[in-house]
C-alpha cells in the first residue's frame, strides 16, 4: 500500500530525514519514536506532503505522490489526514464548524466564505463527534474544551475527510496521563474499526508498544529499528535513544501504564 524508498530531507547541509525507506503492506497502527531533533516530524510532513522531500520517494497504492502539485497534492492531503500536537483546532469557531472544516477541500469557495455546509455533512460531524463521546460538545467554541476534547475534535476534523491514513505528530504530548489514553484508544479503535493506516510519532516507549503494532525507531534522521513491540527491548531503546548505561525508559513514560496500574488497584476489594 504505502511504499516509502530513500526519503531525504535537507536543511542546508542537515539531512532532518536521512534515507528513511519502509514499506506497509496492509493498514497497520505504526509509531515512530526517537529523540528530539531525531526527524520524525519532518517525515510525517514529507508524507503528507506540507514539506517536500529532497530525495526519494512516496509511493500509495501504486500512485506516486513525491512531487505531486496543486489538485493532485490536496487530493493526496485528504488521503492522508494529519493531526498535531497542539490540536491546531479555530478557537474561537464552534466544535462542528471545525469538524466541518474537514470538508473544506471539496466545497467551493463561495460555500466556504459563507459557511454554507450540506446538512449532510453536518450529521455526519455530530455522528463523528458522537463516535468519539463528544457529541454533547458540538455547539461550544473549541477553546472552551479540554486539551484531551480538543484532540478528538481534531480526530473527528480528520475523519470528516474519510482518509485512507491519519498521521499523528505527538496527538498526545500536551495531554496528561488519562486524555493521553482516551485519545490512543481513539484512534486504536479507528484503525481496528475502520482499517484506516494510523502512524504517529510518539515521545514515549510505553505508549508506542502498547498501541502499535510495528514501531519504527529513528536517530539522527535514520531508520535504526522497525520492528513489533516485542522486539523492541530496553537495549534497542537505549541505541534508538542514543542513551548509555544509565537509560531508564521511566525517562520516556508518558504514566498511560501508570495510571492503569493505580486503577487495577483501585478495583481490588478491601
Ligand atoms: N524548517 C527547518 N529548517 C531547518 N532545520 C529544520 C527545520 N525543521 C526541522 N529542522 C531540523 O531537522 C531535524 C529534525 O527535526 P524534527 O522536527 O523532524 O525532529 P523530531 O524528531 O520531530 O523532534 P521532536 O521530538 O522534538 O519533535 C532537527 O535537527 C531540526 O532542527
Ligand atoms: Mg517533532
Amino acid at each position: 500500500m504505502l511504499d516509502v524508498q530513500s526519503l531525504t530531507k535537507r536543511f542546508g547541509d542537515k539531512k532532518a530525514v536521512d534515507s528513511a525507506s519502509f514499506s506497509v503492506e496492509k493498514p497497520a497502527m505504526i509509531g515512530i519514536i526517537g529523540r528530539s531533533g531525531a526527524g520524525k516530524s519532518t517525515l510525517l510532513r514529507m508524507m503528507n506532503r506540507l514539506s517536500d522531500a529532497s530525495e526519494g520517494s512516496i509511493t500509495f497504492d501504486g500512485q506516486d505522490v513525491t512531487h505531486l502539485r496543486g489538485k493532485d497534492r490536496r487530493a493526496w492531503q485528504s488521503r492522508c489526514a494529519m493531526i498535531f500536537q497542539q490540536f491546531n483546532l479555530v478557537p474561537r469557531m464552534d466544535v462542528v464548524s471545525n469538524v466541518l472544516h474537514g470538508t473544506l477541500n471539496r466545497r467551493s469557495t463561495l460555500a466556504t466564505m459563507f459557511n454554507l455546509y450540506p446538512a449532510s455533512d453536518i450529521h455526519q460531524a455530530i455522528n463523528i463527534l458522537d463516535r468519539l463521546g463528544i457529541a454533547e460538545q458540538a455547539p461550544k467554541r473549541a477553546e472552551a474544551l479540554s486539551g484531551g476534547q480538543q484532540q478528538r475534535v481534531a480526530i473527528a476534523r480528520a475523519l470528516m475527510q474519510d482518509p485512507d491514513i491519519i498521521l499523528a505528530d505527538e496527538p498526545i504530548a500536551s495531554l496528561d496521563p488519562m486524555n493521553a489514553q482516551i485519545v490512543m484508544d481513539a484512534l486504536r479503535r479507528i484503525h481496528e474499526e475502520d482499517g484506516r493506516m494510523v502512524i504517529c510519532n510518539l515521545h514515549t516507549l510505553d505508549t508506542a508498544r502498547r498501541y502499535c503494532d510495528r514501531v519504527i525507531g529513528m536517530r539522527d534522521g535514520r531508520i535504526v529499528f522497525d520492528g513489533s513491540p516485542e522486539q523492541l527491548t530496553t537495549g534497542v531503546a537505549r541505541d534508538i535513544y542514543g542513551a548509555g548505561a544509565d537509560f531508564s525508559e521511566a525517562a520516556t513514560s508518558t504514566a498511560i501504564e501508570t495510571l492503569d496500574r493505580q486503577s487495577n488497584a483501585q478495583r481490588v476489594p478491601a
